[in-house]
């Protein structure tokens, strides 16, 4: 072997060990090195590559964000059309769904399967000779957008199909979603830096893959799970659950439960008790879907215009709660933006006690026609955030009143302003004290320099007895001055 071919050889054994990695990591959970020595891999790699680009490949996973913003999204044809499930609200029309199978394939004997309904945006991905070629939403059913530069940035997405002899074409399809706890963050971020926050996972993961630029997309907590497939060349599964196990052996994230039986009574059943899991998902769930598992069964049973009659998806109520709405308090956030806040009559909702709800900003309060005193609709948006959905105006006395945002800042008294192009009010006082207090919490928080010891507590201690004006001043705090 000559050097080249040495080098050459060095590349792609470095790249077939951090696709191990990612592996491990992102589907596994099961990190076997640090993010500090993945880090350095990667490097190694792309130091190679650079040194020798005649060996570069768009499959590499250092090229997952990679050239200018697009200009828009070109449209691409579906090679088999994406097809919609039809869906069911009580469990006798579950019982329906069973006996029309029934009647269609009377002689047959097979097994249903049950996974979580991931409430997210449909894709396809197609993986030619197990390289990613084109990722594609699914639009009308028959043509969508080709976001490929996109979901190329979405960490758990193999750019390369993880078998050494890959099918010639796999296509497979699922759902891209926005990690829970990573929306709550954006969300905060967002508002901190005066823009309109989003709904819901749903809309933020939508929102992002209709971004132009793909640097922009790589940092959005994006995540995806595959349960279907479309065009497929050199490889067939028999059941359905053959496919899910196949598909984690190619590196690709499928369902993270299922349930399988021959009878749609227990299935019924765990209709139930998956929904009593739903809190333990990162991604929101909004239903079961039922397929029959023999995927020979298929063609047998057909397809109506819009779905195919071997699956069906059983549809969750939105978790929700009524409550009443005594006041509104304003929050000064790190940035000076001020965040109207929902005081709440403690109610239950999905597991936790709610108190208070973001109100997000003032034209929110008004498209919603929220007033003080008002009975209320709660939600949880992105399962963790709750959310004012609906005002029970039926319910109202006369003794409501309506919000108005202050004009001054609540925590120093310094004047407001509303920035071109936000929505958002914000204290212009840089030493304003709400500010400075949550300057400095950010800066102790986990995220970033993660000063243990000092809490919520201690920094309005802290800034309150002037001692502290910015993070700076942390660091010239005496000892005998902090005890004292
Ligand atoms: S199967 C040919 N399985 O829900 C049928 N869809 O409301 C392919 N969805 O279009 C779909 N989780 O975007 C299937 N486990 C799951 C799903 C799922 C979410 C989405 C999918 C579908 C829509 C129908």
């Amino acid at each position: 072997m000559n050097d080249l071919e040495k080098t050459q050889q060095k590349i792609e054994t470095l790249r077939a060990e951090i696709e191990r990695h990612n592996r491990l990591y992102y589907l596994d959970a099961a990190s076997e090195i640090t993010d500090r020595e993945y880090d350095q891999l990667l490097q190694s790699l792309e130091k190679l590559e650079t040194q020798f680009p005649e060996f570069s490949t768009p499959t590499s996973p250092t090229q997952r964000v990679g050239g200018a913003p697009l200009d828009r999204f070109d449209s691409a044809r579906h090679a088999v059309p994406m097809m919609s499930l039809s869906n069911t609200y009580s469990k006798e029309e579950v019982t329906e769904f069973k006996r029309r199978i029934h009647k269609l394939i009377p002689a047959e004997s097979f097994n249903y399967i049950l996974e979580p309904k991931i409430d997210g945006v449909a894709i396809s991905l197609r993986y030619e000779n197990g390289d990613l070629v084109l990722a594609v939403t699914r639009g009308d059913g028959t043509t969508g957008d080709d976001v490929t530069s996109n979901v190329r940035t979405i960490p758990s997405i193999p750019l390369r199909l993880a078998d050494l002899m890959p099918p010639a074409v796999l296509e497979v399809r699922g759902e891209i979603y926005m990690d829970i706890a990573g929306f709550a963050s954006l969300n905060e971020q967002r508002q901190e830096a005066g823009l309109e926050p989003f709904a819901n996972p749903r809309n933020a993961c939508a929102g992002s893959l209709k971004l132009l630029d793909p640097r922009e997309v790589a940092q959005r907590p994006l995540d995806a799970i595959f349960y279907a497939t479309g065009q497929l060349d050199g490889v067939s599964f028999e059941t359905h659950e053959q496919m899910l196990l196949s598909l984690k052996n190619y590196g690709l994230r499928s369902t993270p439960t299922y349930w399988l039986s021959e009878k749609i009574e227990e299935i019924i059943d765990r209709l139930d008790e998956l929904e009593n899991m739903r809190h333990e998902f990162p991604f929101e769930m909004d239903g079961g879907v039922i397929k029959v598992n023999e995927r020979r069964l298929y063609e047998k049973l057909g397809y109506t215009a819009k779905s195919p009659r071997w699956a069906v998806a059983y549809k969750y109520e939105p978790e929700q709660a009524e409550t009443t709405l005594h006041a509104i308090s304003i929050q000064v956030g790190r940035t000076g933006v001020l965040t109207p806040v929902a005081e709440l009559e403690p109610v239950q909702l999905a597991g936790t006690t709610v108190k208070r709800a973001t109100l997000h900003n003032e034209d929110e309060i008004r498209r919603k026609g929220i007033k003080i005193g008002d009975r209320v609709i709660l939600e949880k948006a992105g399962e963790i955030i709750p959310a004012i959905v609906k005002v029970l105006t039926e319910k109202r006395t006369g003794v409501e009143l309506e919000f108005t945002m202050p004009t001054t800042c609540p925590a120093c008294g310094s004047e407001t302003e509303k920035r071109a192009g936000e929505v958002a009010l914000r204290c212009i006082n840089l030493q304003c004290p709400a500010q400075v207090k949550s300057w400095i919490a950010h800066y102790a928080s986990r995220g970033a320099m993660d000063i243990s010891g000092l809490g919520e507590a201690l920094v309005i201690q802290l800034v309150d007895s002037g001692l502290v004006k910015n993070p700076a001043e942390l660091y010239a705090l005496k000892k005998s001055r902090c005890s004292g």
